[in-house]
């Protein structure tokens, strides 16, 4: 088909989120509804509660989208869906209205790895990369370093032995009291934090290689938490110096291993994706290492870095334009390898 408008459905963990893209047209609607406030009491995201209320929202939220997007459900030409990896009540949930309503409508219907969508997010902005390039997902359960060569030709180039770093920020937030999800609130205390009052460690970046290990961090902070509360200096300063100190290591510690990633590749395109990605000063640490490469680096909106649609409904359209297509069997995988 010469242009497809696929209806876009994530539900892989704690956000229900809904999109339309057109092939032609770009990005017509999109919306999210963010559970957060609804785990916040529990620390964390409390999965039977996250797939009851992909139930409530899903559906009024795609007929929301396709309103916004001045459609009906009969313009839609297919339907992309996350398959996986994720919480598998949660994914069941998107995978089952997704067959339904493609069943209904007469429509193929795609099953989406969820950091392809990841991976992807930043080509839904203006002057997307071209390929190939160097990607460095960073989310709440993946830090992987990935060469790409164009849709689905992913070769894996490092990736955490442990720990994810949103985990890692997630874990640092918790214990500096902060509430779930802890990255951006690790990242708005770390602003009135005090450079250098602690010096982290940049784990593995001085071994060759392009792994990651965030745990040895982790327990870092936790000693230097513990330390600081022994001594009865757990203070809001102290705390945002921590916040600070751990993530200046996280931040030195991906564009190390970033611009070992271009050079070995000779790739001068850097693309940063996941939740982390939204790191402002992740960002601004990429962007001066990439200047002296004289690489470029592309990231999506803020919206797009975390879960959302969006990215599900462009992978989708990428991969049915291409003709692809599955078959009437629900997917949900929880664990799933790129
Ligand atoms: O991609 P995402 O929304 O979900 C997963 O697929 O995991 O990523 C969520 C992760 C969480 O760990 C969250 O704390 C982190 O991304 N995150 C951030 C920021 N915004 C979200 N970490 C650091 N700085 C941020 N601004
Ligand atoms: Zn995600």
């Amino acid at each position: 088909p010469d242009s497809m408008l696929i209806l876009g459905i994530e539900t892989s963990c704690d956000e229900t989120g809904v999109a339309l893209f057109d092939t032609d047209r770009g990005l017509l609607a999109h919306a999210l509804f963010s559970q957060i406030d609804m785990h916040a009491d529990y620390g964390g995201v409390v999965p039977e509660l996250a797939s009851r209320d992909h139930v409530r929202k899903l559906l009024p939220l795609c007929d929301q989208v396709i309103a916004e997007a001045g459609c009906t459900r009969k313009d839609i030409d297919g339907i992309a869906y996350t398959a996986g990896p994720g919480l598998v009540g949660a994914l069941m949930v998107g995978g089952s209205v997704a067959h339904a309503l493609g069943f209904a409508l007469g429509v193929p219907v795609l099953g989406v790895h969820h950091m392809e969508g990841h991976l992807l997010a930043p080509m839904l902005e203006d002057n997307p990369p071209a390929f190939p390039f160097v990607a460095l997902l960073v989310s709440g359960g993946h830090t992987q370093l990935v060469r790409v060569d164009g849709i689905g030709e992913y070769e894996m180039l490092g990736e955490s032995v442990d720990d994810a770093a949103g985990e890692a920020f997630d874990k640092t937030a918790k214990m500096l009291g902060l509430d779930y999800p802890g990255g951006p609130r690790v990242a708005a205390l770390a602003e009135k934090g005090v450079p250098d009052r602690y010096r982290f460690p940049r784990p593995m970046t001085d071994r060759p290689g392009l792994d990651f290990s965030f745990s040895g961090l982790k327990t870092y902070t936790l000693n230097t938490v513990n330390a600081a509360i022994d001594a009865g200096e757990f203070s809001e300063q102290v705390k945002a110096d921590i916040a600070l100190a751990f993530e200046a290591a996280v931040v030195d510690t991906l564009t190390i291993k970033c611009r070992r990633a271009l050079e070995q590749t000779g790739c001068r395109r850097l693309v940063i994706a996941g939740g982390v990605s939204a790191n402002k000063r992740l960002r601004a640490g990429l962007e001066k290492m990439a200047r002296k490469l004289q690489a470029h680096v592309f990231y999506a909106r803020p919206e797009f870095c975390t879960d959302n649609g969006a990215m599900i409904a462009y992978a989708g359209a990428q991969r049915m334009l291409a003709g692809q297509q599955d078959g009437e069997r629900i997917v949900a995988v929880p664990r799933w390898p790129m």
